[in-house]
């Protein structure tokens, strides 16, 4: 059985959720928002070690400002209104990605979450915000330059350089809303994820399919690469033949 321990989801499809019943896209914004806190609730009830939500990409940038705003102000009204969640089930938030664009009040309202969570002990929920992979490697790898000239790069250097670096790898990487491609998501973290594209928007995604997700993946097996010993012995069994 895989054990499914650190859980990544690309949070996609609300504008196409909204505007197939007739509504802004910004109305799939606002349920989308509102479906964040029952999926941490249920990432605590089943006891993973982090869950982290895709929620502003770089690339996201290049959206319409009205509707960058929109996503800026659902944010702050998100961390205002889950803060006792949060404390009540020992969550810890933390934000990964370049922040500095966004408005002061919203990087004031994620600072003071993420104080106000950062002794706890329990699910670690992190929000990718202004994240992007390969910013993210570029960045690490900058930073390693700058203090090491002229010197080799190891994983541990590279990996404790990332944005959440207790977070090497990635066990599941769920994608909803119907697209089967990863959009610049933890391109170093999920080289051995397993992945799971459903159809389900994400105002619609539910804690129960999220528990199906993780239940059906847990029974998948994870080879990294490896032979497994029965597999040897079978396949000596059969050459035998
Ligand atoms: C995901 O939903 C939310 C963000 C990227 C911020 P979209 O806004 O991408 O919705 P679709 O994919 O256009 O339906
Ligand atoms: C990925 O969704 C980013 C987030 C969910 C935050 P997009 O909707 O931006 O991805 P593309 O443009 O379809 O690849
Ligand atoms: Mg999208």
């Amino acid at each position: 059985m895989a054990s499914i321990r650190d859980v990544a989801i690309i949070m996609d499809g609300n504008g196409r959720w909204a505007q197939a019943r007739a509504h802004k896209r910004m109305w799939g914004h606002i349920r989308g928002s509102a479906v964040v806190s029952n999926i941490v609730e249920e990432a605590v009830n089943l006891k993973l070690n982090s869950l982290t939500l895709y929620a502003f990409s770089t690339e996201n940038w290049a959206r319409p400002l009205p509707e960058v705003s929109i996503l800026f102000k659902l944010l702050k009204k998100f961390l205002i209104k889950e803060r006792n969640l949060l404390i009540k089930n020992n969550v810890i938030f933390r934000v990964a990605g370049d922040i500095s664009g966004l408005p002061v009040v919203a990087r004031e309202i994620i600072a003071e979450t993420e104080n106000m969570t950062a002794a706890h002990t329990g699910l670690k929920f992190n929000l990718a915000i202004g994240y992007g992979g390969r910013d993210e490697i570029l960045r690490a790898c900058n930073s390693f330059i700058s203090t090491n000239p002229g010197q080799p790069l190891t994983q541990e250097d590279f990996t404790s350089r990332l944005y959440l670096n207790d977070i090497p790898e990635i066990d599941l990487l769920i994608r909803t809303g119907g697209d089967m491609r990863i959009s610049n998501f933890l391109l170093w973290q999920a080289a051995y994820a397993e992945l799971c594209f459903t159809q389900t928007p994400w105002p619609k995604f539910s804690q129960d399919e999220f528990r199906q997700i993780i239940e059906e993946v847990s029974g998948r097996e994870r080879r990294f690469g490896q032979v497994l010993s029965n597999e040897e012995g079978s396949l000596k069994r059969s050459t035998n033949v």
